[in-house]
């Protein structure tokens, strides 16, 4: 079992990625192989709407070819369950995030276009089907967004039919920081995002 977590801050070594490796830290205490990615420094093209991906031309790969997000899917492709943590931004996911977000439409597209679900946007099997998904959110507000952002990511994750979990506490990870590193400080933040990890891992290994 192949247990991805992947931060979606631009900023390095910050709460966003401390949160992700607590969570990959207790599902490999769980015999999971873990794999971290973090979006720092990679270059993330967002969508262009060009709708080659709703094509059969598409052959199930983006248009957009010359940047990192086409070895991120592959990954993401390879993995048995899947963690994404984010800084709250204006109350939702990093643009980073968002970019990634959108352009995988090519996951839903990539086996061409359905013929058994009429008015359904998608391929006959959309490619993170039932990988398991865990959310987590960071944000320097007590209240600043952070279940919006989570929220965002789950939705996100269930358009891809994947299995979304919460973490024994609510619906995903939940830590309050601002200043970079400073989330070690929050003992609930970083229970909760080790929950998203146990929580992801368990149900991936029940599968
Ligand atoms: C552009 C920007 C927008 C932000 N918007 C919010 C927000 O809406 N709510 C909030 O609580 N914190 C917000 N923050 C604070 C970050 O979420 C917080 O500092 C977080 O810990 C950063 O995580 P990182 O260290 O992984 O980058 C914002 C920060 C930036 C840079």
């Amino acid at each position: 079992m192949k247990i991805i977590g992947i931060s979606g801050s631009p900023r390095a070594r910050g709460n966003t990625e401390i949160l992700v490796h607590e969570a990959l830290k207790a599902a490999s205490e769980m015999d999971a192989e873990t794999e971290f990615i973090s979006l720092v420094g990679k270059n993330i093209k967002p969508c262009n709407g060009c709708g080659t991906c709703y094509t059969e031309k598409s052959k199930g790969i983006c248009a957009i070819k010359d940047d990192d997000l086409p070895g991120i899917y592959e990954v993401m492709r390879q993995s048995d369950g899947i963690i994404i943590g984010s800084p709250v931004y204006f109350l939702s996911v990093t643009a980073q995030l968002k970019a990634l977000f959108d352009r995988s439409v090519i996951l839903r597209y990539a086996k061409g276009m359905p013929a058994d679900r009429p008015g359904v946007s998608g391929g006959p099997e959309f490619l993170l089907k039932n990988k398991v998904g865990g959310a987590i959110a960071v944000g320097g507000g007590r209240d600043g967004g952070q279940l919006f952002t989570i929220n965002s990511i789950l939705q996100w994750m269930l358009t891809q039919s994947m299995i979304v979990v919460g973490n024994n506490f609510a619906m995903g990870g939940s830590a309050m920081a601002g200043m970079k590193g400073d989330v070690v400080k929050d003992e609930i933040g970083m229970a909760m995002a080790k929950h998203v990890g146990l929580r992801v891992a368990e149900v991936a290994g029940k599968i």
